[in-house]
């Protein structure tokens, strides 16, 4: 047979494999690695790269300037079916380098050798000073239209549809940290829209630790590791990061966010998103508006418990690039409404007393509502981590006509600081010309050469005024779409290294987000400050720290020092009556379960028909199913996902006991009980310890037929938030109902009101 109608015949015929696989595996299992399932042999018959995974999605296929190619994805890739060299030579061999003989030295001559060695030797490029760890995902955002009368933005027009890429990060940690430590989370967000990128960098917390972006190499100094050892990696729980806020009390306000369970998010698809600053908005008359942007997370605000947030720092460090992963994978789909607060712009820059230059304060959302302007879908994964999450840059300088900055001083720092670490993060000035970053309004700039360009330019003369390119590229009014700066008048001032006087408050928002917290909030608040300031060394830090505490709210000081075994200071400051703003609370509503994942324990000789429902139940209510059974494998022809040995309570939101397991072979009894089960000799020890954890940490519990019997030896069945019925179908019902609230928040005792 001719080689090339071959090499079509198995392409054809493994695409089509793929699709099927893609058919059989998603969204059942979670987490298959490739489009096609492995076989067992090497395959060695040449064909074309496999199809790309249905949920894939890659930067699109632009040139350096931002014209469509109308190539296909993979082609940013690879292509050919043949192993080759970076210059396309074939090759018939990777695995042994050229030698003088068997046993002889290796020849420098080895191109092939040195070339795929030289490659590997820089392979890493230097992470991200901070937000170093993170995951992505593309998108789509839609525009509502509500936006145009503050702002002329053309992609917030009703129903206009721009690609987003969004990369979700922790602050401290380096690369391969740990996902669900105590921390800010980042939410950057890359709107390619046809008049040039806008990128909204933001966090999930809606104030910042310091006023001035001067401060910020020394917030960062405090909380990254201590420089000698360079421990502890990843949190604040230490010396320095205390030392500095208790010292630079601005950033008490950011600090108690921190110590809320907004610092331990359940989910990247479950954050709210800030971008910190005010912005100013012009419309197409040219009248200006003070804005704070917010994302609204359509799956509400969520988040997980301290316990299980160290837990699962051990059992999956990946647990929010997973979860993010597995959603979308399974067709879950994450939505955010992206809200404006709008301020009249008046010279003082204030609201209702708030300095909005101040990015230690929020404007409380019952004095502003947030008006929703568009919706955010993420639908398709990266397709290469490096290529896409990693190399992805923004910029808060990235921003289309209708949107400009104002002079909140640590924006003003953040206008310089992404760009000069990106010239060293990504080897030079051409990063925007990255398939990731390429924008998708067309590009005619003249910045010229530098490593890595990619753009071939044509023409001789990249400056202005010139005649020999026939004048081109040239200046655009503003009616064919140029971005103007606003003339905002700037005070008569003389240069001061001075903040004004309306950021000398460090306490009232404070003690406002404090009071508008629930019992239960209050009581996880107090709990993480006791740990953080319990893991600090210096007796002296410990006792600032609950100077400041004094300063927030007596209650709040004295059972963060009854932890700590110190005397609670007296406050300081006058503490004045604050209002309470009941939006930042997480407690109290009902939300959709998209994506959450449900565990069911299996019993190969329990009700097997009564699973099979249930698992369809669950992909019906757009959640995700996991297995978790005696053996791995398969049980009646359904995938065991989690095995009691490799399955863990943190895993999953809810639990479901479909049998009453018997200790299975590898059941240790001696090291099981150790680890927390009663050692029951009827049910399997990690079994109970996976129902004692999920009572613990406040999630839903539900057993039918023989499964009600396992919960028995378990002691908790007729708490609250525990369900037993007879049949899968009427326990997964009220199941359903219970998750609508997250977590069954009467489990957890608050011992303050
Ligand atoms: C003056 C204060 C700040 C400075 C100097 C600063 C600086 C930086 C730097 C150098 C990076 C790494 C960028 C890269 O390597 O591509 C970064 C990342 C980031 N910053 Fe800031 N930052 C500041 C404040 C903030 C604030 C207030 C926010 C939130 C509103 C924020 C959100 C982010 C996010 C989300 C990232 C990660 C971007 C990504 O995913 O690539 N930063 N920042």
């Amino acid at each position: 047979m001719d080689p090339k109608k071959a090499a079509k015949t198995v392409k054809e015929t493994v695409e089509a494999t793929a699709e099927k696989a893609v058919d059989m595996l998603t969204p059942e299992v979670p987490g298959a690695p490739g489009s096609a399932p492995a076989p067992f042999d090497e395959p060695t018959t040449p064909h074309d790269p496999l199809p790309p995974k249905k949920e894939h999605g890659a930067p699109d296929t632009r040139t350096p300037t931002g014209a469509e190619t109308g190539a296909p994805a993979t082609s940013n890739g690879q292509q050919g079916g043949y192993l080759t060299t970076a210059q396309g030579a074939r090759l018939r061999d990777s695995d042994h380098s050229l030698k003088a003989g068997a046993r002889g030295p290796t020849l420098l001559q080895d191109h092939h050798l040195r070339e795929k060695i030289t490659h590997f030797d820089h392979e890493r490029i230097p992470e991200r000073v901070v937000h170093a760890r993170g995951a992505g995902a593309h998108g789509t955002f839609e525009g509502y239209g509500t936006a145009s009368d503050v702002c002329k933005a053309a992609f917030l027009e009703k129903g206009r549809k721009t690609d987003t890429f969004v990369r979700f990060s922790t602050v401290l940690g380096s690369r391969g940290s740990a996902d669900t430590v105590r921390d800010t989370r980042g939410f950057a967000t890359k709107f390619y829209t046809e008049e040039g990128t806008f990128d909204l960098v933001a966090n999930n917390m809606p104030v910042f630790f310091i006023q001035d972006g001067i401060k910020f190499p020394d917030i960062i100094h405090a909380g990254k590791p201590h420089p000698d050892r360079e421990i502890p990696q990843a949190q604040s729980a230490h010396d320095t990061f205390w030392d500095f806020v208790s010292l630079h009390t601005e950033a008490q306000h950011h600090a108690i966010w921190n110590m809320s369970d907004r610092g331990i998010p359940r989910s990247y698809r479950m954050m709210e998103g800030f971008g910190v600053h005010t912005f100013r908005l012009v419309n197409a008359e040219g009248a200006t508006a003070l804005v704070k942007f917010h994302w609204k997370p359509k799956l509400g605000v969520h988040s997980i418990t301290w316990e299980e947030a160290q837990m699962l720092g051990g059992i999956d460090p990946d647990f929010h690039r997973r979860d993010l992963y597995d959603a979308i994978e399974a067709g879950a789909h994450p939505e955010w409404e992206l809200g404006i607060q709008v301020f009249p712009d008046t010279p003082e820059e204030m609201f209702e007393g708030i300095d909005l230059l101040d990015p230690t304060k929020i404007v409380p959302e019952e004095l502003a509502p947030v008006q929703p302007i568009g919706k955010m879908t993420l639908h398709h994964n990266p397709s290469n981590f490096f290529a896409e999450t990693e190399q992805v840059a923004f910029h808060v300088g990235h921003l289309p006509p209708g949107i400009d900055v104002t002079n909140d001083p640590l924006l003003q720092t953040r206008l310089f600081s992404y760009v000069d670490t990106q010239l060293t993060r990504l080897g030079g000035p051409n990063f925007g010309q990255i398939p990731i970053n390429r924008p998708h309004a067309p590009v005619n700039d003249m910045n010229r050469d530098g490593f890595h360009q990619h753009a071939v330019h044509t023409g001789v003369a990249p400056y202005k005024p010139n005649s020999l390119d026939g004048g081109c590229p040239f200046f655009a009014g503003t009616d064919e779409g140029a971005f103007v700066d606003l003339p905002v008048t700037v005070p008569e001032s003389t240069k001061q290294r001075e903040n004004p006087a309306t950021f000398d408050d460090h306490f009232s928002q404070v003690r406002l987000f404090w009071a508008s917290m629930t019992p239960v909030e209050k009581e996880h608040i107090i709990r993480a400050y006791t740990f953080e300031l319990g893991k600090c060394y210096e007796q002296a830090i410990k006792e600032r720290q609950l100077q400041c505490l004094a300063n927030i709210d007596p209650v709040l000081c004295q059972e963060v020092a009854t932890g700590l075994g110190l005397p609670a200071p007296e406050p300081t400051e006058l503490l004045a009556p604050v209002e309470s703003s009941p939006a930042l609370s997480q407690v109290g509503g009902e939300w959709p379960p998209d994506g959450r994942m449900v565990g069911i324990v299996v019993d190969p000789e329990g009700d097997l028909g009564g699973v099979r429902e249930l698992r369809q139940a669950i992909f019906a209510a757009g959640m995700v199913p996991l297995l978790i059974a005696p053996h791995g494998g398969m049980v009646d022809e359904m995938p065991a996902q989690r095995t009691f040995a490799t399955g863990r309570s943190v895993e999953v939101d809810v639990l479901l006991i479909g049998g009453c397991p018997p200790p299975a072979p590898d059941a240790l009894p001696a090291r099981d009980a150790e680890a927390g089960a009663s050692g029951s000799v009827v049910l399997d020890p990690r079994v109970v310890l996976m129902v004692e954890e999920c009572w613990r940490h406040a999630k839903v519990i539900g057993a039918w037929g023989e499964g009600v019997t396992a919960l028995g030896q378990t002691g908790v069945d007729g708490t609250p938030g525990v369900v037993s019925g007879d049949s899968a179908a009427a326990v997964f019902t009220e199941v359903q109902q219970l998750m609508a609230a997250h977590r069954v928040w009467e489990r957890f005792p608050a011992s303050v009101g």
